[in-house]
């Protein structure tokens, strides 16, 4: 569905961001701001920031930040349509819908659409078809019950080059976007053949429910055939961003404020079916960074449950670490060799494994124990190593209560000296500042930013007054901007990031919107967003009564003038510039015809920075 612009408009307008923020963050009111405390990282001092004035958020300490769409996006999970929808709601305005096709919107909902016509394919295949009978046999061996093959979707891909084909053409559809899915492709005469052969399907869900990709898997067992075919990354798949069955768990998830992360589909659907359902599976090996966020939003508790092989074992350690890095409470269940989850519970029922679930061991321990089975312990070198390693696992928490716990278990449990422990730790946590350990890209952008921007090539000639002019651009007060694009052009900005942003303040401008929240929009670039969200709601004041001016109110006096000020010291920063070029230019030049014409510019152009400075006040 398309939103029409305007609407979006009328919302973006009417739609308070502290009102809404309020109902899911406790926020109290500091200076012209409220603050609470963060809810996309864990933290203990707030550095959530929302203006009412400026209708944005931003986190200081994770840099997460937006307009009220992008709070409900990021908060509940949802797509932008979504939040719009959801805001109208609560305003009480009727969306109407718009047609149109050539919206990058519209190209997702022809991709959903396209995907959720082959999930009901595979899955009429596996339920109803007569030679869905060795698939139906299949899951039935592995002990899938059909009420869980309707929850999951599963599917069946019959054996041919052409069944999901035909139907595609049968109904018309984009066989170049199919392809684009990864459920057809092409061959060396260009013909199209169907993907997904033999297999059993798993839809892959978003975290709201559409398919947004598949996973098939062989069966019987082939050698030299990959055992599952996974969909290529599209503009609806983010392998990195997905967690296989979120959907499904998320309620579980924070009803019971714990996960248990699995490695495999049917880790997590044999889980689900026996009742344990607050289960999210990585697919495939290493966790990122993405997923971990991703999860952050519905707990911060977690097992890892990986399977019993040299495989899970090392990717159980690597996925700890990425956990760690976002503050989850960690903790490891191991299952006797060879196992995965779903072989488990399989043979031994929902109780053993719950009782094996109370025995998961805290991250450390299970990392003691992965080097005491290796024999690390039996020698003092090795010895060494492996407590250093533990060490380091250690400097990853930010906690600084709960690494001294942890330290201490380390000392008692090696019966070393805490001070020894100690010094190791501060020697990591040391290397650790240089090369923040904890930080995400933005989190690490945020603290560049507190010193400075990274300076466009032209490194000596960044003009310092660029970056306070753009944060008036993005202040909202009209009379304040037209000062600025009256006597600035955008074009002579030395740093990259605060040109593009005066540019965007600028395209805005020309079309009479200039409200904070309708410029972040249209910022294409993620670096710019996050600097402007973070310069516009810093603490800092532009002037003595820059603090009491709201958009309605008069803006004051003093503030204006501030805003001439710093329009003049621009200018008068670029025309030095161009003295100094000018006169770096003359000591170098030979010619003496060129000579004369370089003499003749340089008074003109102090004639010109005379015109400055005679303007004062204002220009
Ligand atoms: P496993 O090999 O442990 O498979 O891979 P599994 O889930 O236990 O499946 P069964 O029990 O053998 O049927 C774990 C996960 O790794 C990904 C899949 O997401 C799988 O569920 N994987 C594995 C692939 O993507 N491709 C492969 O070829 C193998
Ligand atoms: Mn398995």
């Amino acid at each position: 569905m398309k939103i029409p612009e305007r609407q979006i408009e009328e919302i973006r307008n009417s739609a308070d961001i502290v009102d809404i923020v309020s109902g899911y963050v406790q926020l109290r009111k500091r200076g012209k701001n409220f603050i609470g405390l963060c809810p996309f990282h864990t933290e203990k001092t707030p550095s959530f920031t929302v203006s009412n004035e400026k209708q944005i958020y931003n986190c200081f300490g994770c840099g997460n930040g937006g307009n009220v769409f992008k709070f409900l996006m990021e908060f509940k999970n949802i797509s932008f349509v979504e939040a719009v929808e959801e805001l109208a709601d609560h305003l009480g305005i009727k969306l109407e819908s718009e047609s149109s096709f050539n919206d990058q919107n519209d190209e997702l909902e022809i991709l959903y659409e396209l995907n959720l016509f082959a999930a009901r394919f595979f899955s009429d295949n596996l339920l109803k078809s007569s030679t869905g009978e060795e698939a139906r046999e299949y899951l039935k061996q592995r002990n899938i019950k059909l009420n869980t093959q309707k929850v999951f979707g599963l599917g069946y891909a019959i054996h041919g080059w052409n069944n999901l084909l035909d139907a595609a053409k049968e109904n018309n559809l984009n066989l170049q976007k199919m392809k684009q899915l990864g459920l057809i492709d092409t061959n060396d005469r260009n013909e199209f053949y169907d993907k997904y052969r033999g297999r059993i399907i798993f839809p892959i869900f978003s975290p709201n429910g559409r398919v947004i990709a598949f996973g098939g898997r062989i069966f019987p067992n082939q050698d030299n055939v990959a055992k599952y075919l996974n969909s290529p990354e599209s503009p609806v798949y983010s392998k990195r961003r997905v967690l296989y069955g979120l959907f499904h768990s998320k309620e579980e998830i924070r009803k019971f404020d714990r996960a248990i992360l699995v490695e495999g589909y049917m880790d997590l659907i044999s889980l689900y079916q026996t009742g344990i359902k607050n289960v999210v599976a990585s697919s495939g090996t290493s966790l990122t960074e993405e997923q971990v966020q991703l999860l952050s939003r519905f707990t911060k508790n977690i097992i890892v449950l990986f399977d019993a092989d040299a495989a899970g074992e090392k990717a159980a350690l690597r996925s700890i670490e990425i956990l760690l890095k976002y503050d989850f409470d960690v903790k490891v269940m191991t299952l006797p060799k060879g196992d995965d989850p779903d072989s488990f519970i399989i043979r031994n029922g929902k109780e053993k494994f719950e009782e094996l679930a109370l025995k998961a061991k805290g991250f450390l321990e299970y990392q003691t124990q992965q080097f005491e089975e290796a024999g690390a312990f039996e020698d003092p070198i090795e010895t060494t190593k492996a407590i250093r390693e533990l060490v380091k696992t250690l400097a990853i928490v930010n906690d600084e209560l709960k690494r001294s716990i942890l330290l201490k278990s380390i000392t008692k449990k090696f019966n070393l000296r805490e001070k020894l422990i100690e010094s190791e730790l501060n020697n990591y946590l040391n290397q650790s500042k240089a090369r923040p350990v904890q930080q995400s890209v933005s989190r690490t952008y945020v603290q560049n930013s507190n010193q400075q921007l990274k300076l466009s090539p032209k490194q000596e000639k960044e003009n310092p007054f660029e970056r306070e002019l753009v944060r008036m651009l993005y202040s909202g007060a009209l009379e304040i901007i037209e000062h600025i694009f009256d006597n600035i052009s955008v074009e002579t900005f030395s740093n990259k990031i605060l040109k593009n942003l005066a540019m965007v303040a600028s395209e805005g401008y020309n079309v009479n919107k200039i409200s904070p929240a309708y410029l972040i929009d249209q910022i294409n670039d993620e670096e710019s967003r996050k600097f402007i969200l973070k310069l516009t709601l810093e603490d800092r004041t532009i002037s003595k009564k820059w603090d009491d001016f709201s958009f309605n109110g008069k803006i004051d006096k003093d503030t204006i003038e501030y805003a001439k000020d710093t329009v003049r010291n621009f200018l008068l920063f670029q025309k030095d510039l161009e003295i100094e070029e000018n006169i770096k230019i003359i000591s170098e030049s030979k010619d003496e015809r060129l000579h004369i014409e370089l003499l003749k510019r340089n008074k003109e152009l102090y004639e010109e920075k005379n015109e400055i400075l005679s303007h004062k006040p204002g220009i």
